[in-house]
């Protein structure tokens, strides 16, 4: 609590003037309470039993101008109060917004959203009305209690002589009480918090919740959190009034015994009847100060808790920060480099090894790989988001980590794998990228992006709101738009993280054609799995476990015939429709499943014909371990997660499968059971191969069915002899 008193002092330093008429506007009420006995006293024992009606009037007029100074006071002091607290407050949530600003994006990585919003808001709140109602009361109080001790010294001194040697023993049972209900309040604070962070998550995954049924295990989840919080305030409460209790108990312990004090001095005589009176009043008023002093001790722990929370995250370090003297990075014009690069997420495994990588200028390089196999977080690395473990990564040779933030902002756009829009018209979301920018250059912005078309048939145009507009925007759409914003940009360095990966394959095509007239004057970085969009870059880096696993142009990288050549031959093979809605799978691209590898190729022809497309929006279950299976699936774009449960029955994620994967073709050897729980990652465009059918294709071909058999049983023994779950070709 002096915690929070404390820091109360420091946000008011800067206030200091209007605070010290806080304190001022509560002395008429003060005076008044504290006066009255004695004005009492005069009334009683010098003008009425004196009988001096003169002397009576004089002092009741004298109530009565105290009165209206206590109701100016009591008015200046709420305007006053109201005006520096909205100061302070503003002052704490402007500091909270700006450190947040320069916090690392690991920090957000390992924050949930709504345990940052209950500090801005369940927390600051309460710092609010301490502030507004709690300190004013406790300073009236205060006020009060010394004001009426000073007072008894006048009318009794001996009696608050006795007072005053007793007043230390009043905190020693609260101030042993305190760590208590400090820690109960704390937890009742965190306890809130989580049930705020869990209605935030909940409607941040509204669209998962739905599509995977999962509200009644939300549901319950968050009647989790709610009892906790009831445990938790309960506690709290229990533990505040335990010291609320105290605090009043040790009060009127010395107050009845002041009370004592002062009937036996009236009985012996040493007391005329209007001092005892006075006296009386005086303690009353006292007594009622300190109880409602203690009336505001769960408010301060409930806002020193706040306090805590709120200086934990004003406590955090940005993990990436600006140094002393950082210089301003000049505009690209050599290259980027990675020297010797490790990089590994707090407390984590390295997820970049040993990297020695370099991106020329204006050259498009692509960055290729496996998931997980760290494209993003050579990008982050790029983009100053996190600083390696070990090495350094330099523009023209200007360490990153030595370079100032802002300059390095300056020359790069990037589009993300999720692109959000802010709440603002879809004009200003794009102009975002150059706020400078004027309408005909937002544009053709839009135009390069691929959405001018689209943005010009909306009702509202460039001008309809993102937010509304938002919800109607497919994935594709607003991709685009956010890919117009960094094309506005013009940056020097132009970073996408499978920016077009969603998309479907026409408008990709448009895209890519848009990044290849950008070719010699930007620097583009583009991740994607795809390799069909990778084909055409100056440098293809080839990313597998964390390491550069090869890199070269597409001709030398297949030449090479090392992982790039087994990725491109995993996703080369298919035919997509110019709709693309329809896939096809060549003969040749079959014999590349182990099961069909011994098929001659012209049956490989038939049961290519067989292959029907399939197109799965993001979120759909493909199916569900245990689920009797009858089809194989072939991932022609997109992806998908592969997840099983768990001993204790919880979902563990597998891995993720992509374009060129398949799975399931155990169904089409004999029925059984799914292994797994397969769903689309992202929109999906599958081919499927159904048993029925395929057992239709063995019925007409006996030979078929012979080789295929007998590549059945090498598979299926194969899939025995295989322990554990495989990723790649899965078993599923
Ligand atoms: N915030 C994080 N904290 C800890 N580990 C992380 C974090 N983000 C990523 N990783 C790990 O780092 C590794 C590389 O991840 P990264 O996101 O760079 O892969 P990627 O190649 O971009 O994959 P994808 O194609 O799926 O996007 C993964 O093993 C991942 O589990
Ligand atoms: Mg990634």
């Amino acid at each position: 609590m002096l915690d929070f008193l404390k820091a109360a002092a420091s946000y008011l330093r800067p206030y200091w003037r209007q605070a010290f008429l806080i304190v001022l506007s509560q002395a008429p009420a003060t005076a008044f309470i504290t006066l009255q006995p004695l004005l009492l006293r005069a009334l009683l024992d010098d003008a009425i039993l004196p009988n001096d009606a003169t002397l009576a009037a004089l002092l009741i007029a004298a109530m009565v101008g105290l009165l209206l100074l206590h109701a100016l006071g009591d008015l200046a002091n709420h305007y006053l109060v109201a005006r520096v607290v909205a100061s302070v407050m503003s002052d704490l949530r402007l500091r909270i917004f700006t450190h947040l600003q320069r916090l690392s994006v690991s920090f957000y990585a390992r924050s949930r959203a709504g345990d940052l919003l209950a500090r801005f808001t369940t927390d600051l709140e309460g710092i609010e009305r301490a502030l507004a109602d709690e300190v004013p009361q406790a300073i009236y109080c205060i006020l009060t209690v010394l004001a009426g001790a000073a007072l008894l010294v006048v009318i009794e001194w001996r009696l608050a002589l006795v007072l005053l040697v007793l007043l230390p023993a009043l905190p020693i049972l609260p101030r042993r009480l305190a760590p208590r209900a400090a820690a109960a309040s704390d937890e009742r604070q965190h306890a809130a918090a989580r049930v705020l962070a869990s209605m935030h998550e909940n409607i941040a995954a509204q669209l998962v919740v739905r599509a995977f049924g999962l509200q009644g295990l939300m549901r319950s989840r968050f009647a989790q959190d709610l009892a906790g919080m009831s445990r938790a305030t309960g506690q709290a409460g229990l533990q505040s009034g335990l010291l609320t209790a105290s605090m009043t108990a040790s009060g009127y312990a010395l107050l009845a015994f002041a009370m004592g004090s002062a009937t036996v001095l009236a009985l012996r005589g040493a007391l005329t009847v209007g001092s005892v009176i006075a006296v009386f009043e005086l303690l009353w008023f006292m007594i009622s100060a300190v109880q409602q002093l203690s009336s505001v001790v769960e408010p301060f722990q409930r806002a020193a808790s706040g306090l805590r929370r709120v200086q934990q995250l004003l406590d955090q370090k940005p993990e990436v920060a600006e140094r002393p003297g950082a210089v301003a990075l000049p505009p690209l014009s050599g290259a980027i480099r990675f020297a010797s690069v490790d990089f590994a997420f707090p407390g984590g495994e390295t997820v970049l090894k040993n990297v020695d990588l370099t991106l020329p200028a204006r050259r498009t390089v692509a960055i290729v790989g496996q998931s997980g196999s760290g494209k993003s977080t050579l990008l982050a690395l790029l983009l100053r988001f996190h600083d390696p473990t070990r090495g350094t990564v330099t523009f023209d040779g200007h360490d990153l980590a030595q370079a100032s933030l802002a300059s390095l902002a300056l020359q790069v756009g990037a589009v993300f794998q999720e692109s959000f829009l802010f709440d603002a018209s879809i004009a200003e979301n794009i102009r975002l990228g150059r706020p400078e920018a004027g309408d005909a250059e937002v544009e053709a912005a839009a135009r390069g992006a691929g959405i001018h078309e689209f943005l010009s048939g909306l009702p509202l145009g460039y001008r309809a709101p993102a937010g509304e507009a938002g919800a109607r925007l497919s994935g594709g759409q607003r991709q685009r738009i956010a890919l117009a914003r960094a094309l506005l940009r013009r940056p020097a360095v132009l970073v996408l993280d499978e920016a077009t990966s969603a998309l479907d394959s026409e408008t990709e095509a448009g895209i890519v054609a848009t990044l290849k007239d950008l070719h010699g004057q930007q620097t583009i970085v583009s991740v994607t799995h795809r390799l069909a969009t990778a084909r055409d870059a100056d440098l293809i880096v080839v990313m597998s476990e964390g390491r550069v696993a090869e890199q070269g142009t597409h001709e030398s990288l297949l030449a090479a015939k090392g992982v790039y050549a087994r990725l491109w031959s995993q996703q080369s093979g298919f035919v997509i429709s110019a709709s693309g809605h329809h896939a096809a799978i060549e003969p040749r691209r079959l014999a590349a499943i182990p099961l069909f590898s011994l098929l001659a190729p012209d049956l490989l022809a038939r049961l290519a014909a067989c292959f029907t497309t399939m197109e799965v929006p993001t979120g759909r279950t493909l199916f569900e371990e245990d689920e009797r299976g009858d089809m194989l699936y072939v991932i022609v774009r997109g992806r998908v997660g592969v997840a099983r449960r768990g001993p204790a029955g919880a979902e563990l994620h597998v891995s993720v499968l992509e374009d060129g994967d398949f799975f399931g073709e155990i169904a089409l050897l004999e029925e059984v059971r799914r292994t797994a729980t397969v769903r689309a990652l992202t929109p999906c465009l599958l081919l499927v191969l159904d048993r029925g059918e395929f057992r239709d294709l063995l019925a007409q071909a006996p030979e078929l069915r012979k080789v295929f058999e007998g590549a059945a049983q090498a598979r299926l023994t194969a899939l025995c002899d295989e322990s554990a779950f495989l990723p790649g070709p899965l078993p599923l």
